[in-house]
């Protein structure tokens, strides 16, 4: 019987497709009263008619009106506080970094990196005076080492591990918990939207985590207080072995696999 999640109420960005709306489910069907945020809010009502309690916020992060939506929902001192804060919402760009268009790669950074930060920083602000709270970053296991070909998307990813690491530390006895979730090769629309689709052929069926192995050890490694989360024992040991070889090795091998 696994131990029941405890978190009061969530907010999950990202939660109309791939491991956000997995996370959604897991949350709703552990009776978790959720706000579930995205662009399509067709699919976060299909949540809200699945689940008992579930607040539907449609929001384009890409826009400053939009995090403020979210950042609002989170500050909302009227409406029962939420203590699980899910930043997953995000996207990447595959091919050489020079040919890609400037203007999506703004919107990844934009995305990843600055809608992130906005509203961890919220999340942390609402939490810290009540002294109990979970910040889940979604990171990747691109952010441990340079990928050429996901140039850009790796270095958001970078940004996102570091970042939560250092909040881990600075709310470290505060009851307040900044987790990463670093997630390998999942099966999401993520492939279509980077141009990855073609990983389908390069990589073996083992090397997929499934999206419901993700969602549970990234909620089940916040509540746990975890400061890194890799799901999957294949990527457990191929991030440990990374981190053990020279980073003049590692980009390398990333290169030769990028251009398979
Ligand atoms: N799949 C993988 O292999 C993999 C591996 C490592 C890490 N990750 C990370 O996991 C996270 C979730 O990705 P996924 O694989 O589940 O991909 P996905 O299926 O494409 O889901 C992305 C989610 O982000 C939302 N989103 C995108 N742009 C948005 C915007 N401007 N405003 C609000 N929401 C937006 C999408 O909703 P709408 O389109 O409805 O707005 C969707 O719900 C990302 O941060 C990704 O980098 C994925």
């Amino acid at each position: 019987m696994p131990r029941p999640l405890p978190f009061g109420a969530a907010l999950v960005t990202g939660a109309s497709s791939g491991i956000g709306e997995e996370m959604a489910h897991v949350l709703g069907r552990a009776g978790v009263p959720m706000v579930v945020v995205a662009r399509r809010a067709e699919r976060l009502e299909r949540l809200a008619a699945t689940y008992p309690d579930v607040e539907v916020l449609p929001a384009d992060l890409l826009t400053a009106d939009g995090v403020a939506a979210v950042v609002a929902r989170i500050r909302d001192g009227a409406r029962r506080p939420i203590d699980l804060v899910v930043n997953n919402a995000g996207f990447g760009t595959s091919g050489p970094m020079h040919r890609a268009d400037p203007d999506r790669l703004a919107d990844e950074i934009r995305l990843n990196v600055l809608a992130l930060t906005l509203i961890g920083h919220a999340a942390v602000n609402a939490m810290l005076p009540r002294r109990r709270g979970w910040l889940l970053n979604v990171s990747s296991v691109a952010s441990f080492q340079a990928n050429p070909g996901l140039a850009v998307y790796s270095a958001t990813k970078a940004y996102v591990t570091s970042l939560s690491e250092a909040l881990h530390e600075e709310v470290r006895g505060t009851g307040v918990v900044v987790t990463a979730l670093c997630p390998g090769l999942t099966r999401t629309e993520f492939q279509s939207i980077s141009n990855t689709s073609g990983f389908e052929s390069v990589f073996p069926s083992f090397a997929w985590t499934s999206v419901g192995l993700v969602a549970r050890a990234g909620l089940r490694g916040a509540a746990r207080g975890r400061t890194l989360v890799v799901p999957g024992a294949l990527y457990k040991v191929l991030v440990a072995v990374s981190g053990a070889l020279p980073r003049s090795l590692t980009r390398r091998l990333s290169r030769t696999i990028s251009r398979r």
